[in-house]
C-alpha cells in the first residue's frame, strides 16, 4: 500500500487536493499501487520520474486518480427543488440544455431525465429535455451510456418510481434504466481542466469532481469556465458538501439551498 506522503506526492504532481481525497484515498491508493507494481517500479521517485518520460502514463494516472462515487438521486433535497423550484423555473424555454459535467456513470443524468418525465407526465406543456453528459473518464461513459446498476446506486431513490424506470435484470442483484430514458442524452468525453465548455446550457451540474478534488487554482479557472457555458437565467448546482471557490460575477445563491446558484437575465 502507498504510504501517506508518496500519495500526497502523487496528488501533487497533478495539482489535486489532498483535503479532497482524505475521505476516498484507500481505493485510489489501491488502484495506484496495482498500476506501479504492473511497471515494474517500486518507490514513488521511479513511478514520477516514468510519469516526466511519459505523457501517455500521465493520461492513464489521471484516470486512475478519477472518484466515480454516485447514486441515482444522490442528495435527495436538491431533487425534490428540481421538481419544485427549478425546473418550473426554466418551464417558459421551448427546450432545457442540461449539461452533467463530470457524469461518472451517469446516476445525476437518469436522475434528472425521471424529474422530466414525471413533470410531462403530470400534463400541461412542459418543454423538452436535451442532455449533454460529459467525463474525462471513457470507461464510465460507457457504463452510463449501459445505464445498469446495482441496489446501493439506487438507495436514494424514491421506491414508488422504480417500477417505472427500472428493468431488474434476471438472476442479478441489478437494475437497467428502460430504453426510453436513454432518448435525448448525448454522452461525449471532455476534460473540465483543458477542454472549453461544449456549448452553452440551461442546467450545469458541476456536483462532486472539480470542487472537491482539484487545487483552488484549478477550481476558479474551471469555474470561469463553466460560467460561460451558462445561459444567463440558468442554473449552476453543485455538490451538497462544496463550495464556490469565490463569488462569481453574476451568480446568485438559489433561496433555500445551498448547492444552486441563478445567472441572473
Ligand atoms: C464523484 S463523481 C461525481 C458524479 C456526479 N457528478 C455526482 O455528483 O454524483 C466525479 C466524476 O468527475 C469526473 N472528473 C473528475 N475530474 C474531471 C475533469 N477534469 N473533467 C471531466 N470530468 C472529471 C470523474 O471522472 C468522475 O467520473
Amino acid at each position: 500500500m502507498l504510504s501517506d506522503p508518496e500519495f500526497g506526492r502523487i496528488l501533487q504532481k497533478f495539482d489535486l487536493s489532498w483535503e479532497g481525497y482524505r475521505r476516498v484515498r484507500k481505493g485510489v491508493k489501491k488502484r495506484l499501487r496495482r498500476r506501479w507494481v504492473e511497471l515494474g517500479l517500486t518507490r514513488v521517485e521511479d513511478f514520477l520520474a516514468a510519469l516526466d518520460e511519459d505523457p501517455a502514463l500521465v493520461d492513464e494516472c489521471r484516470r486512475l486518480l478519477t472518484v466515480s462515487v454516485s447514486r441515482l438521486f444522490r442528495d435527495r433535497e436538491l431533487w425534490h427543488a428540481l421538481k419544485k423550484e427549478i425546473l418550473p423555473a426554466l418551464a417558459g424555454h421551448d427546450q432545457i440544455h442540461a449539461w452533467s459535467a463530470g457524469c461518472a456513470r451517469g446516476e445525476e443524468v437518469y436522475s434528472l431525465k425521471i424529474v422530466h418525465d414525471q413533470w410531462q407526465r403530470r400534463g400541461g406543456s412542459a418543454p423538452g429535455l436535451e442532455i449533454l453528459a460529459t467525463d474525462l473518464n471513457p470507461v464510465y461513459l460507457a457504463q452510463a451510456r449501459a445505464g445498469v446498476y446495482g441496489q446501493s446506486s439506487l438507495r436514494e431513490a424514491p421506491e414508488d418510481l422504480r417500477p417505472d424506470y427500472f428493468e431488474k435484470l434476471p438472476g442479478k442483484k441489478q437494475y437497467r434504466v428502460i430504453e426510453s430514458l436513454k432518448e435525448g442524452i448525448v454522452w461525449r468525453e471532455h476534460d473540465l481542466l483543458s477542454d472549453p465548455p461544449p456549448g452553452r446550457f440551461d442546467l450545469v451540474f458541476l456536483r462532486n469532481n472539480v470542487l472537491t478534488y482539484e487545487s483552488a487554482a484549478n477550481q476558479v479557472r474551471v469555474l470561469d469556465g463553466v460560467m460561460t457555458g451558462l445561459l444567463p437565467g440558468g442554473f449552476l448546482i453543485i455538490g451538497a458538501k462544496e463550495e464556490l471557490p469565490r463569488a462569481a460575477a453574476g451568480l446568485q445563491p438559489w433561496p433555500g439551498l445551498a448547492d444552486v446558484f441563478h445567472k441572473k437575465e
